[in-house]
């Protein structure tokens, strides 16, 4: 799938506030509370093209950008790139809304792969799109 508007203008897969339980030693908000936003974000969206339960099988190329920070808005945005016979690999694109000025900065990226499962947890072939 293909970028089609600017991120502002696209529905985020999850929006949360970034909070102060979220930080790491240094003050900042922890890499892998990031990640796991990231994840839940493809997660839907492997879902809902799946029509069934997926579970992340790799993630590949996460790149930390710039730093987030408490009382961000963090708004995670995917796009489905690939859909192997079991597989959807999703792009996700985490992004910062800082404080009260709404400057949106990318944060953060990366490749997140599912796998589409049956009912007894072996892999399933994704369907076709509705
Ligand atoms: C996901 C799981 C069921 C896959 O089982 P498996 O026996 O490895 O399945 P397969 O080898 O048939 O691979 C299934 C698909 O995943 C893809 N895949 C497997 N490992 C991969 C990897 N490291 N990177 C990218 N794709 C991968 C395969 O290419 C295949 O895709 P395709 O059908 O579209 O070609 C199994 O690995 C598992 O249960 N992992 C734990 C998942 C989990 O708990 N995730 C949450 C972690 S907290």
């Amino acid at each position: 799938m293909t970028k089609t508007k600017p991120s502002k203008m696209r529905d985020a897969a999850v929006r949360t506030l970034a909070m102060p339980a979220d930080t790491n030693s240094a003050g900042d908000i922890f890499g892998g509370w990031l990640m796991s936003q990231m994840d839940i974000a493809g997660e839907i969206t492997a879902r809902r093209r799946a029509r069934r339960r997926v579970v992340t099988v790799a993630v590949d190329g996460m790149e930390f950008h710039q730093p987030v920070y408490v009382g961000d808005i963090v708004s995670c945005y995917t796009d489905i790139t690939r859909v192997g016979k079991t597989s959807i690999t999703v792009h996700v694109e985490a992004e910062a809304s800082r404080g009260l000025s709404g400057e949106s900065v990318t944060v953060t990226e990366g490749m997140f792969i599912y796998v589409a499962l049956d009912a007894k947890g072996h892999p399933c072939p994704v369907p076709e799109p509705d």
